[in-house]
């Protein structure tokens, strides 16, 4: 039996990237995904096909995060298709990238109403619905886990980008209080923290070799990450292997985190 057999996930933001990668991940270990896109149903339908390919499941559901209305919406409509919701995985973000004395008002909100009120709509939906149903036994321990995308940059500051490293900060509380707040009801609510993982988002990072030597200075492991990376842990998130995990951000990242300036220096 696979891990997530007869689980449903929403994965929002999934018609490219992290996205994409993780809803195809889920749906290979077993599970039925509404692959949730804003703006891109081609990418959308991409993710789908590749999931039909591996033999998984899913609907496509177009809905912007930041919209509460719109993630009610894909709510009912994925209960309506498939009867419940297990697994969350909040993935939809943006970079709106400006330096500080010229970002404007409209880039600091749209990230912010995107990366962090996006996350906290989708996770009131869902946790209702877990609330609503609870644990189902041979199913999963849980009553439904929470999985929040954040960013090695919710703990390293990061110039020029100062709406999308505050809204990553945001995430990293709001799994821990979430998980502290709905443990009694058998939720897991978990972050990932991805370094630079090779997708649109990054693509002047990684793509020329200047700029991938550049970037590999920041990369103790010595290479640029792969959506599989983050796919994978999410899986795990997500399946009762990891059920006494709980408020944890784990950090997929290659050794970003560990202060590779350091290691000849101060
Ligand atoms: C950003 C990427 C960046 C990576 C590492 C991610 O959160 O979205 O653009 O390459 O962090 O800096």
């Amino acid at each position: 039996m696979k891990r997530l057999q007869q689980q449903i996930a929403i994965v929002t933001g999934a018609s490219s990237g992290i996205g994409q990668g993780i809803a195809i991940a889920l749906a290979k270990a077993g599970a039925k995904v509404c692959v949730n896109y804003r703006s891109s149903e081609d990418g959308a339908k991409k993710t789908l096909e590749e999931i039909e390919k591996n033999g998984g499941e899913g609907v496509i559901q177009q809905a912007d995060v930041s919209k509460p209305e719109d993630v009610k919406t894909m709510f009912q409509n994925t209960i309506k298709e498939y009867g419940t919701v297990d697994i969350l995985v909040n993935n939809a973000g943006i970079q709106q990238d400006a330096s500080f004395l010229e970002m404007s008002h409209d880039d600091w909100q749209k990230v912010i109403n995107v990366n962090l009120s996006g996350q906290f709509y989708c996770a009131q939906e869902a946790a209702k619905e877990f609330v609503r149903r609870g644990v189902v036994e041979d199913r999963s321990k849980a009553a439904g886990k929470i999985i929040c995308m954040s960013s090695v940059h919710d703990i390293i500051p990061w110039a020029g980008h100062v709406n999308y490293a505050t809204a990553k900060a945001g995430i990293l509380m709001f799994a821990k209080s979430l998980a502290q707040e709905l443990s009694e009801k058998k939720i897991r609510v978990n972050a990932i923290s991805p370094g630079a993982i090779k997708t649109d988002i990054n693509r002047d990072a990684w793509e020329d070799e200047e700029s991938r030597n550049k970037l590999l200075q920041l990369i103790p492991y010595q290479r640029v990450g792969e959506v599989e990376d983050i796919g994978n842990a999410a899986v795990w998130l997500a399946s009762d292997e990891s059920d006494y995990v709980q408020g944890q951000t784990i950090y997929i990242d290659g050794g970003m985190t560990l202060y590779p300036g350091f290691k000849d220096n101060g």
